[in-house]
């Protein structure tokens, strides 16, 4: 076992993906450090946060990779996706055309929970919670509705990929 293999042991890689604009960034500041942006500015590449978990009352570090969403950086993020032992597949509830591109996603990696965020917006959302909960368990795949603005699931949907590898 290589030092490189042994350190992947305790520290884990965690993949953030999904269109852009859907939230990754903001679900990140608020599990990480309880922030909130209504400006963010669009990711450009990828970005990294390691956090400590608490799992089973063991600690963990989750090393997060925030990847961008536009097209544009889809070479370079993928590039980042070696080694990712989960990832979350963001989608907005609030526009339909974020949840349509789910299957594109699910072409490049293996995803392990299925996010649908901004719960918050309930007047404007698209995506009935049903069907994303339908199209996750065809895809086997976990499911959570969250809103990094109101914080609910948050925690939740980053610990439920970790538990599931750990
Ligand atoms: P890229 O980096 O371009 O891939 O986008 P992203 O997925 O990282 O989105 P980001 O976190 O930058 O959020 C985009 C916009 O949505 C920002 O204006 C955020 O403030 C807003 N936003 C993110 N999460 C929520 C949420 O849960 N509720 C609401 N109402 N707005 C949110
Ligand atoms: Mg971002």
């Amino acid at each position: 076992v290589s030092e490189e293999e042994k350190t992947e042991d305790y520290l884990f890689k965690i993949v953030l993906v999904g269109d852009s604009a859907v939230g990754k960034s903001n679900l990140l500041a608020r599990f990480a450090r309880d922030e909130f942006y209504p400006n963010s500015k669009s990711t450009i590449g990828v970005e990294f946060q390691t956090q400590k978990m608490d799992i089973n009352g063991k600690e963990i570090k989750a090393q997060i990779w925030d990847t961008a969403g536009q097209e544009r950086f889809r070479a370079v993020t993928s590039a980042y996706y070696r080694g990712a032992v989960g990832a979350l597949l963001v989608y907005d509830i609030s526009r339909r055309q974020t949840f349509d591109s789910i299957g594109r996603w699910l072409n490049e990696l293996h995803i392990t929970i299925l996010v649908g965020n901004k719960t918050d917006l309930k007047d404007a959302r698209e995506v009935p919670t049903a069907e994303g909960k339908a199209l996750a368990e065809a895809q086997g795949l976990f499911f959570m509705e969250t809103s990094a603005l109101d914080s609910s699931n948050v925690a939740a949907a980053f610990q439920t990929v970790v538990k599931e590898i750990y």
